[in-house]
């Protein structure tokens, strides 16, 4: 990988007005995965088919993190997919600037349900920054992020869709382990990862979602610190070209338990 075609460019036009509920804002964040889906897909590009078939994405927001990664590297298609209405058209607009409109598309709809269709199955790689805000239930600042109770809701559905190859986050307060024990159950690797440390951020600092991530944390699901938390982007594969395994630095990384 050439390093001076990083995707950690500055945007390339300022932040959206915030919006609470309309569309993902978390720059540090977005960033982290943009640079890490770079890096991994480069890396491993003799394992991750990224470039004969495409890959799919959960989630892509405004399409700022992933654009700039699809303009850095020409042989990249990515199909997203979003929920929010708000971050598609943001996503759009974004595509439209960045030039990349013919090699990025993003569609209004379940990730799951496109993965079921015939497009979804052609494809055996998913890159995705998923929601993983966990909370009680999902009334929180932006619904759309809600993973659930213990906030690896999606990330564990992703694992049973049948991918080979998943590029996804995993946030230390969001039951990291049950995901990591549940992919090693369906003979998923830890070929790689990159983590950095983040400081809780809108959404996690929001009273009833703190307050959750503290009973989580008590309660062993999971590792935050007073008011920041690690999340890794990792390359989980089933291909057996990756002999190598991870999983106990990524769990180190995480501040889990040994
Ligand atoms: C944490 S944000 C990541 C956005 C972007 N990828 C980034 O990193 O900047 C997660 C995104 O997933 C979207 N989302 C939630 N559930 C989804 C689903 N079932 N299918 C597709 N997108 C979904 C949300 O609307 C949100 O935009």
């Amino acid at each position: 990988m050439d390093y001076r075609g990083t995707s950690v460019a500055a945007p390339s036009r300022p932040a959206p007005e915030l919006d609470t509920v309309g569309a993902f804002d978390c720059a540090e964040e977005s960033a982290h995965y943009a640079f890490s889906v770079q890096l991994l897909l480069s890396q491993y590009a003799a394992v991750v088919p990224w470039r004969a078939e495409g890959v799919g994405e959960l989630g892509s927001g405004d399409a700022r993190a992933v654009g700039q990664v699809v303009r850095t590297m020409p042989g990249l298609r990515v199909h997203g997919t979003d929920i929010s209405a708000t971050s598609v058209e943001r996503a759009r607009a974004t595509i439209d600037e960045l030039g990349v409109a013919d090699r990025y598309t993003v569609e209004l709809g379940d990730f799951f349900e496109w993965a079921g269709s015939a497009a979804g199955r052609r494809i055996s790689t998913v890159i995705a920054n998923p929601p993983y805000i966990p909370a009680p239930d999902g009334d929180i600042l932006m619904p759309e992020l809600w993973g659930g109770v213990h906030g690896n809701d999606l990330a564990l559905r992703l694992l049973t869709v049948g991918f080979e190859h998943l590029l996804v986050a995993l946030p230390s307060y969001s039951d990291p382990a049950e995901m990591l024990e549940t992919a090693a159950d369906l003979g998923y690797r830890v070929a790689n990862f990159l983590a950095m440390g983040l400081e809780f951020g809108r959404y996690s600092n929001e009273p009833k979602v703190r307050a959750h991530i503290e009973r989580l944390v008590a309660e062993g699901h999971g590792w935050a610190g007073d008011d920041e938390y690690v999340v890794a982007i990792a390359l989980l594969t089933q291909s057996p070209a990756v002999a190598r395994d991870r999983s106990a630095q990524l769990r180190r990384a995480l501040q889990l338990p040994g």
